[in-house]
């Protein structure tokens, strides 16, 4: 094989997943190496994975199967592929077998992804799984230009091992990058076009440097000028410190948004989970959110079918969906993933029709409400970030507060924070009217 000359990126899973691809492109682009959108005719394919569902792995290997046929009914030469992020940790030994990838680099030693690229074009497939705490921040090239919301990785790892959750096997226990570094970043962000930025970790909340919390964090990105928007995710609900409930009213650029999973609305699923919070403890950390800032939008991630979850268990779930009334969510049917604990309870297996049936009704409930909020948006009015341009000429869509999206017309360009009257709703997003500009 030859030095590679062209790229692709394809991140799969969450938002540390796209902003490690982000960070693994600028590493190519630093090597000479030329970005194309088009996976199928990279000399280099980089599939940053995700190990968190079962039919997530499956899809890596099919993308596999995929690239190296449209190679050959192309006649050309399969790509250079490396597998990277969770998959590649879990399972990099295996994919090497099943699949013979030329290089498998985990989310912590994807700064060395120059060196096992250059190993691959030599003949040596090359792996890479090590995990020094953090070490590739610092071996990473400068920020490029970026749109005008940015992700920044400020935390990484889990320590909270529900028995469900392959993370803190993939990523590693918790650790937190250096406060400067991440200013330091954060600003280069802000100079690259960044108005938004939103802080990453896999318990974001769980940010620390000595005594200080996220909470100093955002109030230090607050004095950014240029930076217009602070949001973070993902939280844990034990790591919901007052410093950080308080930052929701007194820090004006941090927008009025939770994402806080609470995955079950039952005390023993909970407990089965390892969540180490309870369905109590979770409503008041909530309560105390709302006491802070009344208008939050609230949002959270559900697992049905957890091992042994009954009929009555997951009305408690739905129960518990009604009296918080989110904005937004996200559910999953639960995937046994290999090596975690509740993989184990084979026998307590909840019937594939049973969680199918659960989910449906779970996310007939989570629409209903998310309708219900952005129903009740309209006939305000609010600042609106431009994301992108929409498929008719002249319209934007972009951001709420509230991470709702906004469909309107306007003359403005991406990057611009618009002043917009919301006149309808759907459950997915709302339409607006730019107002006019008063003349200064
Ligand atoms: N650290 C975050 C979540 C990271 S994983 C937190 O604790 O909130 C994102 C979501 O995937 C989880 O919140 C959970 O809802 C879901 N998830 C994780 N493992 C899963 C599994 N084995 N089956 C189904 N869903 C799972
Ligand atoms: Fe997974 Fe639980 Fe950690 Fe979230 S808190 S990453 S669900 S182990
Ligand atoms: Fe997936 Fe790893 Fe993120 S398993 S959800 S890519 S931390």
């Amino acid at each position: 094989m030859t030095d590679p000359k062209t790229y692709h990126v394809k991140s799969y899973g969450c938002q540390m997943n796209v902003y490690d691809g982000e960070r693994m492109a600028e590493l190519m682009a630093a090597q000479g190496l030329t970005a194309t959108d088009d996976a199928g005719a990279a000399d280099l394919v980089v599939l940053n994975t995700c190990h968190i569902r079962e039919k997530a792995t499956e899809k890596v290997y099919s993308e596999i199967g995929r690239l190296r046929k449209n190679a050959g009914e192309h006649g050309r030469r399969a790509p250079m592929i490396a597998v990277a992020g969770c998959v590649a940790q879990a399972e990099g030994e295996e994919i090497i077998r099943r699949a013979k990838v030329d290089v498998v680099v985990g989310p912590q030693a994807y700064h060395n992804l120059p060196r096992l690229v250059a190993d691959a074009a030599h003949g040596t497939a090359s792996l890479d799984t090590d995990m020094p705490a953090i070490a590739k921040f610092g071996a990473l090239p400068a920020r490029r230009r970026v749109g005008p919301t940015a992700f920044l990785t400020v935390q990484e790892g889990c320590d909270k091992f529900c028995t469900y959750c392959v993370v803190p096997y993939t990523r590693g226990a918790e650790v937190s990058r250096g406060f400067d570094s991440l200013i330091d970043e954060a600003k280069a962000l802000v100079d690259a076009g960044a108005r938004e930025i939103t802080l990453l970790g896999q318990n974001v909340n769980a940010w620390s440097q000595g005594e200080r919390g996220l909470h100093d964090l955002i109030v230090a990105l607050d004095r950014i000028p240029g930076l217009a928007r602070i949001r973070y995710t993902t939280s844990h609900p034990n790591d919901m410190t007052q410093g950080l409930i308080d930052a929701h009213r007194d820090v004006e650029k941090l927008m009025p948004f939770l994402h806080l999973p609470v995955q079950s609305g039952s005390e023993r699923v909970l407990k089965a989970m390892n969540r180490s919070h309870t369905r109590d403890s979770y409503l008041r950390v909530l309560d105390r959110v709302r006491a802070a800032r009344p208008d939050i939008a609230l949002s959270g991630d559900f697992i049905v079918g957890f091992p042994g979850e009954t009929d009555a268990e997951f009305e408690d779930t739905l129960r518990l969906v009604d009296e918080v009334g989110y904005a937004q969510c996200f559910s999953f049917k639960y995937s046994p993933r290999p090596g975690t604990p509740a993989a184990e309870m084979e026998d307590a297996f909840v019937p594939d029709a049973v969680a199918d049936e659960r989910l449906q009704r779970l996310q007939a409930a989570l629409n209903r409400h998310q309708l219900a909020f952005n129903d009740a948006s309209v006939g305000s009015s609010c600042a609106v970030l431009l994301e992108r341009a929409g498929r008719h000429p002249g319209q934007m869509i972009g951001k709420s507060p509230w991470l709702q999206s906004v469909h309107l017309e306007t003359d403005a360009a991406i990057g611009d924070m618009v002043e917009v009257d919301l006149v309808s709703a759907g459950p997915n997003s709302l339409a607006g009217v730019a107002r006019v500009k008063q003349a200064a």
